[in-house]
């Protein structure tokens, strides 16, 4: 639902999972519909979102527009018994997120964050180091995410009508890769450089925990950062490289200092944008007939939903939907 550039992504990695097959897509615009089906080999395309949405031939829809669309897109698929799995930042606000969940309860029907990095070969043998204790005490999470958006700049990158800005974009994977080593905050400190337009060009954010561990967060449309993690304990340190959320990134870990960096090997697929796991996931959720991700929870999504909303209070980034 919604044929933009991830969309396109998700289509393509799907190619590499086995037991699904792209039947159709859905724009608001048929001659892009048309387009994108015959790209990736799907029967048919939808001229509207609603007539996929009510199509037979759909069991699973994946929703890929912006921010302020899954709300609504969501509680469509789910009106019309379709298992949904909607794209990151999940809804504008906690509020929508707990109105879409209580929802797919009630009809008993799977849904999930795309929160794609959580299913990757490198997350899995993070969390794998992590549990086996290799760092010591880890007092400190230090995550960037930042660069210069291409020109033209995408509407959604900084309408506010489309809950654009950084957090909501990039600076999720900084709270998220935050909260997956070190848990939800006590507390939450964080300031914005707004855009032309008001949403957040640059925020930095500030966790802390009552141990004395703290992450350091800092999410830019207006700075070249390093998109980088890294993972400081009290008996070595854990860097995931360029692109730390994604397929690309690689794990280096350093014992003592920065000369005794020593590669840790991830076995993952020759091919595909990394998308392919999370879709996967979400084939084995419907083959065992579940509602809910075991991996993604529903209390996953809403603690970082939440997360987030607390960040966006702290440094003045609102939306609308704030207000309803
Ligand atoms: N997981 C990841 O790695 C990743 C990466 C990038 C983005 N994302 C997320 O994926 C979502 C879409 O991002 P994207 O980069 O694919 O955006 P995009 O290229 O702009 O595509 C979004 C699509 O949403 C549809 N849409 C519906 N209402 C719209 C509106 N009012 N304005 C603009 N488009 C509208 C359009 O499809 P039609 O014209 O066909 O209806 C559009 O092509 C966002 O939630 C974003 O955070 C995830």
């Amino acid at each position: 639902m919604g044929c933009g550039n991830i969309a396109a992504k998700f289509a393509s990695d799907l190619r590499l999972v086995d037991d699904a097959v792209l039947v159709a897509c859905g724009s608001r615009d048929k001659h892009k519909a048309d387009a994108f089906a015959e790209r990736f080999s799907a029967a048919h395309a939808f001229d509207s979102y609603e007539a996929l949405a009510q199509s037979d031939l759909v069991d699973a829809v994946y929703i890929a527009t912006p921010h302020s669309c899954h709300y609504e897109n969501t509680m469509l698929c789910l009106e019309n018994g379709k298992a949904t799995l909607c794209e990151k930042a999940f809804a504008v606000n906690s509020r929508q997120a707990k109105e879409m969940i209580r929802f797919a309860r009630e009809k008993k029907l799977f849904l999930m964050e795309a929160l794609w990095t959580k299913f990757l070969p490198q997350y899995r043998k993070l969390q794998e180091i992590l549990q086996a204790g290799t760092l010591g005490d880890i007092h400190a999470v230090l995550v960037n995410f930042g660069f210069m958006p291409r020109t033209p700049t995408p509407a959604r990158v900084f309408d506010p009508a489309l809950a654009g800005g950084t957090m909501l974009d990039i600076g999720i994977y900084n709270v998220f890769m935050a909260m997956s080593v070190l848990g939800r905050p006590q507390s939450i400190e964080a300031c914005m450089k707004p855009a032309y337009s008001g949403v957040d060009e640059q925020c930095a954010v500030l966790f802390r925990y009552d141990n004395g561990a703290m992450a350091q967060l800092f999410s830019s449309f207006m700075s070249q950062l390093p998109i980088e993690a890294d993972i400081c304990g009290t008996k070595g340190r854990i860097k995931l490289t360029h692109r730390f959320y994604s397929l690309d990134t690689a794990i280096e870990y350093y014992p003592d200092g920065p000369e005794s960096r020593q590669a840790i090997d991830v076995i993952k697929d020759a091919e595909g944008h990394g998308y392919q796991y999370e879709a996967r996931h979400v084939c084995d959720c419907l083959r065992k007939g579940l509602a809910e991700s075991p991996v993604m929870t529903h209390a996953d999504t809403l603690s970082l939903m939440e997360v987030l909303d607390e960040i966006r209070r702290k440094s003045g980034i609102r939306y609308a939907e704030d207000r309803e």
